[in-house]
């Protein structure tokens, strides 16, 4: 174990200052040259730039190995840099969007991911990635969902706990692993209108239900890098607000961990007016425990005088440098401060026929047959094929956080057809663009006579990569340009068409649900997007996946999610399209989304036969046993995620119409029958009452599975 404390008496307040800050690269790439552009916008000085204590966002690892090498040569203290990267979903083998693989819910899959991503960043330099992203999201209009987990706390916290732990490994000496950094806390999710960096405000009762549980969960699972969000909370912006970051996370959680800025999120206090200036940032963003300032200057330009003014005790600054060089240590960079990253380890471990396997495999299980009338899988036997739309031999499925990911290496869906049926006819037809002005039909007409000319169709739609992402928010979230009217003129000359969608977020699809008889949502896949698609139409793969984010029937009804209240004048779901008076209901849409959080189908036939609970009450002490029967009714093998759920009838709060109490795969061959067992604990059935004390209350509840909306075998109970 290193001696910090005596490493910390003898760096100089500048070299401490230094370890609080992380800048892009090419900031550090000035240490033997001139200063440049970013490194004069962040006024540094040329002999200071040698002491930044982090990177983030360099292009190799020779860059990683050539910026330590110099700044190791020029760093009195020898204190070895550590270097980020958001590797969100994958280095350079890209799996899909977390809002995808959620759908899976197989967290031994994220975990394979998260490990595949870890060991090719870290042989590429790459010491600790700004992930999991586990924001909590009811809002489709954002679009920053693609990286949540969607709309449920427990799926978001088992998600994000299995990403920490698969990127982090047993030990994060290890150089097949990097740090994990859990962001972005907290309740960025909810900003207004679905407009990313927009304020938010949110009860504490509803942020510490539905908010904060998956933070927490990382935090738990061993994460030693936190990230606060942008967006004000409740009138101050996270990295500045004290409740947040010192009574919630530091005393309440005692998170003893890191905390990194996001990007100018200290220059941005000022934007937001809650600092006039940059010592004021500086002030309110170190008083909130905030160890490293990421791409701004705040606390280089102003540490100094706000502890020569007795603001803060130098030991303060002391401490916060304790806490990065901790984590350095426990990364093994004083062992190592390359971590064993090469261009040769690079190379053998990076987009190797293993990992694209894996991609391949995490896609398929990521996708959603939201509606299939008998139409999938095709048989590999068809003569013809026509494959329609935008995304018909389309390269751009990886995602915005593509990190090193190339879309050149990503399959297409024709690429991927022709692998599947090598002795099949296959016609290409856009058809139409993908983008809003994308209003030129003239497509059509090619589309509509290669469809009446295949055996079957394949409609291949969605939204272009950069609609969803940061900043790229949408108010309109149906399918841009005309590929809704192009989908139609196609299915009304084939009966056997099945449309794919691209996408980074929940889509309002009514308009294709009404004329496409099979629809297969894909997200954006990744590396395999194409193979995995093929795998899925032709049954090589069997659909598995679940929403994790209810799909709007229309944009107005955004946010909409799950786990809602019931409301003084609750909707009758047999009543959802009929307009009805003094109702909470809209004139001109019904309540229920088009497709339902849980929901997704499979090629087998699940019967939920039956549910049974060994008890009708239960203390505080005890413990319901439940048994679900399910039967594959099909020739197909498939796996299934069965989900429990629960209502708390009556509280001293309202409560939500179900919540997902837990969930778990299990897989049927042929007419196999399995009994799937879950146990009901007290905990489960726990609350923010309106003292925000977290307690369970006597009274009844109701357990049911299936899926939300579509709820099956309720059981009632009773906790004494
Ligand atoms: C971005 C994002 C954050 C990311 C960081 C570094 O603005 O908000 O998620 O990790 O900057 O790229």
């Amino acid at each position: 174990m290193m001696d910090f404390e005596k490493l910390i008496s003898q760096m100089t307040f500048e070299e401490k200052v230094g370890q609080l800050a992380q800048y892009n690269a090419n900031v550090c790439m000035s240490i033997d040259g001139e200063i440049t552009g970013p490194a004069t916008q962040l006024g540094l000085k040329k002999e200071d730039v040698c002491k930044v204590g982090s990177v983030l966002n360099f292009s190799c690892v020779e860059d990683m190995q050539n910026i330590q090498k110099t700044h190791l040569e020029n760093d009195r203290n020898k204190i070895p840099m550590v270097f980020m990267m958001d590797v969100i979903h994958g280095f350079r083998t890209i799996f899909p969007i977390p809002l995808g693989l959620a759908c899976s819910f197989d967290t031994e899959l994220a975990a394979e991911c998260s490990k595949m991503a870890a060991l090719e960043a870290s042989a590429n330099g790459v010491n600790v990635t700004f992930a999991p992203m586990v924001d909590y999201a009811r809002d489709a209009r954002w679009g920053r969902v693609m990286e949540t987990c969607g709309e449920e706390p427990l799926l978001s916290s088992r998600i994000g706990a299995a990403c920490v732990k698969a990127f982090q490994g047993d030990d994060m000496k290890n150089p097949d692993n990097i740090g994990a950094c859990v962001k972005h806390f907290a309740g960025y999710g909810g900003a207004e209108a679905g407009r990313d960096y927009n304020t938010v405000d949110l009860a504490e009762r509803t942020l510490r239900e539905f908010y904060f549980p998956a933070y927490k969960a990382c935090i738990d699972a061993g994460a030693k890098l936190l990230m606060p969000s942008f967006n004000s909370l409740n009138g101050i912006p996270s990295v500045a607000n004290k409740w947040l970051m010192n009574k919630v996370l530091r005393e309440e959680w005692g998170y003893d961990g890191v905390v990194i800025s996001d990007y100018n999120a200290l220059g941005e206090l000022i934007t937001h007016g809650v600092a006039k200036n940059g010592e004021e940032a500086a002030k309110r963003a170190f008083d909130c425990g905030c160890d490293i300032e990421m791409c701004s200057s705040a606390y280089y330009h102003n540490l100094k005088k706000l502890v020569d003014d007795g603001v803060f005790n130098e030991k303060d600054i002391d401490a916060a440098v304790l806490r990065v060089l901790k984590f350095k240590e426990a990364l093994g960079l004083f062992d190592d401060p390359y971590r064993g990253a090469s261009r040769a380890r690079a190379d053998a471990v990076t987009l190797t026929k293993e990992h694209r396997e894996i991609a391949r495999k995490a896609a398929a299980r990521s996708a959603v047959l939201l509606k299939n009338e008998n139409v999938l899988p095709f048989s590999t036997d068809v003569k013809s094929i026509a494959l329609i739309g935008p995304f018909a031999d389309e390269h751009k499925i990886l995602g915005m956080w593509k990190c090193n990911g190339r879309v050149e290496e990503s399959v297409t869906v024709y690429e991927g057809a022709k692998a599947v049926l090598p002795n099949t006819k296959i016609t290409v037809v856009k058809g139409c663009g993908n983008e809003f002005n994308d209003l030129d039909r003239s497509g059509f007409d090619e589309a509509v006579k290669a469809a009446k000319n295949a055996d079957v169709v394949v409609l291949c739609l969605g939204e272009p990569m950069d609609y969803s992402g940061e900043g790229n928010c949408r108010t309109d979230i149906r399918l841009p340009g005309v590929q809704e009217e192009l989908a139609a003129a196609v299915a009304a000359v084939n009966p056997n068409t099945a449309a794919l969608i691209f996408n980074g977020r929940p889509l309002v699809l009514n308009e294709i649900a009404k004329t496409v008889p099979a629809i297969l949502e894909m997200w954006f896949p990744g590396t395999e997007g194409g193979s995995a698609a093929c795998d899925l139409l032709f049954g090589k793969a069997n659909p598995e996946g679940k929403l994790t984010m209810s799909f709007p029937k229309a944009t107005g009804q955004c946010p909409i999610y799950y786990n809602h209240t019931n409301t003084g004048r609750p909707k009758p779901v047999a009543k959802d399209e009929e307009r009805l008076y003094y109702n909470s209901n809209y004139i001109d849409c019904g309540n229920l989304p088009l497709y339902s959080f849980g929901h997704g189908l499979s090629y087998s036939n699940f019967v939920y036969e039956d549910m049974a609970i060994d008890k009708a009450e239960m203390t505080k002490n005890s413990e319901i046993n439940v048994k679900i029967t399910l039967y594959n009714d099909s020739d197909k093998e498939g796996r299934e995620t069965v989900q429990l759920y629960m209502r708390d009838m009556v509280a001293s709060v309202v409560r939500p119409v179900q919540q997902l109490i837990d969930f778990k795969k299990v897989a049927l061959a042929p007419h196999e029958r399995k009994t799937v067992e879950f146990t009901v604990k007290e905990e489960m059935l726990r609350f923010w009452n309106f003292e925000n004390e977290l307690v369970s209350e006597s009274g009844e509840f109701r357990l049911s599975t299936g899926y939300a909306d579509h709820l099956v075998h309720p059981k009632m109970f009773t906790l004494k």
